[in-house]
């Protein structure tokens, strides 16, 4: 090639380089954000839709010069429907980050497609330890199980609670809570007495709730996906179990504070573990319910909507950090290692693991002003995920 000609090239290319930038700086920067909005964990889609969409009338929808767009879909819960979803966002949307993920199999499913065409998925919800290893480009601002589930194994034996025996969803997060908790529980010097699983979908827990009772433990722990608490302790109390002299504990998802409401007065008393309550107090959390609370009446915000607030802060940040480029790897790097108030406390994304480094609290239900609430008792701060580096 002639010099002239090589020189001329080589600016045309720079040329078209240029242009597509600066078209790229002009359109819209668009989330993806995949929920279950139907079905079983139609709650949590609820949640952390409306959580979302308040962080944006918060903040804005301009972010470093490029408009934000929120492509919300419904996966119905279902992985193939999400992986689907996921590959259309990305290839014909050319979303710049893919959200939401109600349910571990649905963050699992999305895992490779995230890595392969290297954008950033922010996991708002599921909670299995092992998602943030399933792609390099996988990020969480939810929780894990072995977070919040350890913290219990610690409070119980000192609290009269010495023979337990696990219910829990028979999926990953279920399989999480039911190991670490006996792990942690029996090292305590408890006795995990009996270990039970339930199928996660349309689950019956009268056989299994029967069998508890003859066995007597202590304490039922139980942990089931955000939407199911309520039919367990609607069994829990129809049987008589509490006063059968078992007491139920578990992680937070069992009062869910989308739901403790419904429960009723059976439920005071319940202790959980967890990283996020909406009675938590803070300045920034009673401003977050209130807004919450006024955008979308009848509802409060649970920990699938913190999740979903916070995982907007992520990409928020990270495009503003990136001068509005969207460049998957670039907006990844700019995720890692935030460090942030949320309504929850002070939380960090771990640059090592991806995975989100947080207070998790005891708490206590009881009765506010005529609403049944998650009350805060105790705390252990800044909790990495004991799930990692085993
Ligand atoms: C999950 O599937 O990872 C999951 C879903 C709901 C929860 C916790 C974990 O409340």
């Amino acid at each position: 090639m002639d010099k002239r000609l090589f020189l001329h090239s080589v600016a045309g290319a720079a040329l078209v380089l240029a242009a597509s930038q600066a078209a790229a700086q002009n359109t819209p920067f668009k989330i993806g954000l995949i929920l279950p909005m139907t079905g079983q964990s139609a709650s949590t889609g609820r949640q952390i839709e409306a959580a979302a969409r308040l962080y944006m009338a918060q903040n804005g929808d301009t972010v470093a010069g490029r408009k934000i767009e929120l492509v919300v879909k419904d996966d119905t819960g279902l992985p193939d429907v999400t992986k689907r979803i996921a590959q259309e966002l990305v290839v014909n949307e050319k979303v710049g980050v893919l959200a939401g993920f109600g349910l571990t199999p649905l963050a699992l499913a999305t895992a490779p497609i995230a890595t392969q065409s290297r954008t950033p998925e922010v996991v708002m919800a599921a909670a299995t330890s092992s998602i943030t290893e399933a792609s390099p480009f996988i990020i969480r601002s939810s929780f894990t199980l072995p977070q919040v589930t350890v913290s219990m194994a610690d409070w119980a034996p000192k609290n009269g609670i010495k023979k337990v025996v696990t219910l829990v969803s028979d999926y990953g997060p279920g399989i999480d809570a039911e190991k670490f908790f006996k792990e942690r529980f029996t090292f305590n010097g408890g006795q995990v007495v009996d270990a039970l699983r339930v199928p996660l979908r349309n689950p019956d827990f009268a056989p299994f709730l029967q069998k508890v009772r003859d066995e007597k433990p202590d304490a039922l722990f139980v942990f089931v996906p955000s939407g199911a608490g309520a039919a367990v302790m609607k069994q829990f109390l129809e049987r008589g179990m509490d006063k059968a002299g078992i007491r139920l504990i578990g992680t937070g998802d069992v009062t869910d504070d989308d739901q403790l409401n419904d429960m009723g007065d059976g439920a005071l008393g319940v202790v959980t573990a967890h990283h996020y309550s909406t009675d938590h107090d803070s300045a920034l959390n009673k401003q977050f319910v209130a807004a919450f609370k006024k955008a979308n009446p009848g509802m409060r915000p649970n920990f699938m909507a913190v999740g979903g607030y916070d995982g907007m802060r992520v990409i928020y940040q990270a495009l503003k950090a990136t001068n509005g480029k969207g460049d998957g790897p670039a907006l990844l790097a700019a995720m890692k290692g935030q460090i942030f108030e949320s309504p929850r406390g002070q939380v960090f994304i771990d640059a090592q693991t991806r995975d989100i480094v947080q207070n998790v609290y005891l708490r206590k239900v009881e009765k506010k002003n005529g609403e049944l609430y998650n009350v805060e008792f105790d705390v252990l701060k800044d909790v990495k995920d004991p799930g990692k580096n085993r």
